[in-house]
């Protein structure tokens, strides 16, 4: 399938021109626009009372908000409301909404009718430095994360911080994980910025920063076949622990369950690669303050380890990580034992 990587991100000001003017709206025969309960709630009033020219209700195709909603079942909804809107093959599809909206808009727009074309405009911060970037689409198969989707990468992805100011405390941490993240696999002067900062909240300036670290990396490799694997650190291990809790009908922000995971992998750094213990410790002490503790039991962790193994970045049945040398440093396809699985979850369970 031909690519097209388009990967900038564009922070807009929403009294600027620039929204207007970064869509081409004559291309398109129609235009619609998908978001869940809470950014329909939240965020499409302010779209539409900045630009009440471009959109009407009209246009909406809202689906329930909650990462249980990332299904097959969901995409089909999107696909006949669409159908019954008499959306064609020069339809346009805006994304608006968190990584649940971009990951599974994205999903039901790169199918319908072979490929529609899609714009992310990311509202919760996950999506912003993350889930919107890189063109992955999904949808989760039972309690497997985003066992189906595709690449196809949006047409553009607008970002106005101003939606932030409606995403609560939790959802806000759940993101604020995604930014550890990159800067763990990339960048040690970020987290050590981010250790310092003391407010909840992150500074534009940080935003932009996290958000850019992930296009760079995508550049680079949009299929990711070698270094976008990276951007996979805490999440071996972190989804298997965000299916377990699904698997009980008690889903865990996404953030929490990829926090509780790199703590995880960077004590697998520490014992397989050269993380030393200093960089480990300021790894755990900043995670451990920053999210609630995850319970589960020893139990749990051979159907945890089942879900390891069917991750998509397995090769020949072994499951494949990714391990931090050092801090802002990564790296990918190592094969770790079903033994030193329990051993890192062990490690978390016991702090
Ligand atoms: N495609 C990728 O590369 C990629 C990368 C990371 C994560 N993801 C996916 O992203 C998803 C997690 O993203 P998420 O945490 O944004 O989840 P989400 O979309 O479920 O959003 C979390 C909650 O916040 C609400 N919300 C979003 N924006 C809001 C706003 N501005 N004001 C008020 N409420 C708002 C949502 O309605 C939802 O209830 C997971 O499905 C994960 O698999 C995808």
């Amino acid at each position: 399938m031909q690519q097209n990587p388009i990967t900038t991100v564009k922070f807009l000001d929403q009294a600027s021109k620039q929204f207007v003017e970064s869509i081409d709206w004559d291309k398109y025969s129609s235009v619609f626009l998908l978001c869940d309960e809470n950014t329909h709630r939240e965020c499409w009033p302010k779209l539409k009372s900045w630009y009440p020219q471009l959109f009407n209700d009209e246009q909406l195709i809202i689906v329930e908000a909650g990462e249980e909603h990332k299904k097959l079942q969901t995409a089909e909804f999107i696909w006949r409301s669409l159908v019954d809107s008499g959306a064609d093959r020069y339809s346009l599809l805006i994304n608006l909404g968190g990584g649940m909206i971009t990951d599974l808009g994205a999903f039901a727009a790169s199918l319908y009718q072979r490929g529609i074309e899609f714009i992310h405009l990311p509202t919760s911060l996950l999506a912003m430095v993350d889930a919107a970037i890189g063109g992955k689409t999904g949808v989760d198969l039972d309690n497997l994360k985003n066992q189906i989707g595709t690449f196809n990468q949006p047409k553009a992805i607008l970002v106005f911080d101003d939606f932030l100011e409606t995403l609560d405390d939790e959802e806000y941490l759940s993101g604020m994980a995604e930014v550890y993240k990159h800067a763990l696999v990339k960048d040690s002067s970020l987290w050590s910025e981010l250790i310092s900062i003391s407010n909840d909240r992150l500074s534009l300036q940080l935003i932009k920063k996290a958000a850019n670290i992930k296009a760079e990396i995508v550049e680079q490799d949009p299929l990711e076949l070698f270094i976008r694997k990276v951007l996979n650190f805490g999440h071996t291990i972190g989804h298997a622990i965000e299916s377990n809790f699904l698997s009980y009908g008690n889903p865990i922000p996404h953030g929490y369950a990829i926090a509780a995971g790199m703590i995880c992998e960077a004590y697998l750094s520490k014992e397989f690669s050269t993380l030393s213990d200093e960089d480990f410790q300021s790894i755990v002490n900043t995670l451990k303050e920053k999210y609630p503790k995850l319970e589960w039991t020893e139990d749990d962790e051979p159907q945890m380890i089942k879900t390891m193994l069917a991750d998509k970045k397995n090769k020949g049945g072994e499951i494949r990580m990714v391990l931090l040398q050092d801090i802002g440093k990564a790296t990918f396809d190592h094969s770790i034992s079903q033994e030193q699985i329990h051993s890192a979850l062990k490690c978390y369970r016991e702090l």
